[in-house]
């Protein structure tokens, strides 16, 4: 099967990478294995939330590639898809992969180009791939990360974090993403009134505020682990159940 991917984004702080984590827990106890966690937060802490380490990010990589030695007998691209496996992090139910800082200056466009063979082919082991994306969609602009099949774009229930989110729908229409699905998470919702909401968005997916959450973010334990019970993750995995769904009705209409 054709992997579904999931590109959420949103304002900084909303939980989008909360929302990520819980994804990927709750499309692995529904059995959807392998995930592959694709961090594309240059500050990267998806592998936090998670409980995961990394040991480098794939900007890392992209700067090594230009710098040292390939080894002999190997070219560029061989090296360049070999080191992107290596940094790939194997955990249980899922795979992690860091995007790390976009690089400074000179052109990458080559390692670019690599990197988003490297991500199709890895891609390709995958039922579904959830990305943590910063605001910017820095990666979606560039095309590293391909063209999702779903957005969840995450804000909380205040009028400014719904005036970012829809920017980023325009932002995605922009660049050409306006057929891809958009599903709005109102993320810490303390039954508040959604009667401010723009057209544009259909139902949102409603995350309560939960202690539980953070608590994790206090004591440092991964979100990812919360106990069951935590209505946080209980909404997620209602979510997770509609993404299931859609990545069926995928499949149908397009075998792969
Ligand atoms: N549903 C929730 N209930 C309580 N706290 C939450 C919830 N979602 C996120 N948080 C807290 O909000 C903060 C920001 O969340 P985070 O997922 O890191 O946002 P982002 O990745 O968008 O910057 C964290 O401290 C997190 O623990
Ligand atoms: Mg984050």
């Amino acid at each position: 099967m054709r992997p579904f991917s999931v590109a959420i984004s949103g304002k900084g702080g909303t939980g989008k990478t909360t929302v990520a984590a819980l994804l990927v827990r709750s499309l692995i106890s529904a059995g959807q294995v392998p995930v592959l966690a694709v961090d594309a937060d240059p500050n990267a802490n998806l592998h936090e939330a998670l409980g995961v380490e990394i040991q480098e990010t794939l900007g890392s990589l992209r700067e090594e590639a230009f710098t040292q030695q390939i080894p002999p007998g190997m070219n560029r691209r061989d090296y360049i898809s070999l080191c992107f496996r290596k940094s790939l992090v194997e955990a249980k139910g899922f795979d992690l992969i860091a995007m790390g800082r976009p690089e400074g200056t000179g052109c990458y466009c080559f390692a670019n180009n690599l990197l988003t063979t490297s991500m199709q082919l890895l891609e390709r082991d995958y039922r579904f791939v959830v990305i943590d994306n910063e605001a910017g969609m820095e990666h979606l602009a560039r095309g590293t990360i391909g063209i999702p099949d779903l957005f969840l774009v995450v804000s909380d229930p205040g009028v400014r974090g719904i005036r970012t989110a829809a920017r980023i729908r325009n932002l995605a229409r922009s660049l050409g993403l306006g057929t891809v699905p958009v599903i709005l998470v109102l993320n810490r919702w303390k039954g508040t009134p959604l009667d401010n909401l723009p057209a544009v968005f259909g139902k949102p997916v409603l995350v309560p505020e939960d202690p539980a959450v953070e608590s994790a973010d206090i004591e440092g334990s991964p979100v990812a682990s919360l106990p069951p019970g935590s209505t946080a993750l209980a909404a997620i995995e209602q979510l997770a159940e509609t993404i299931i769904r859609m990545a069926v009705e995928k499949d149908r209409v397009s075998p792969p």
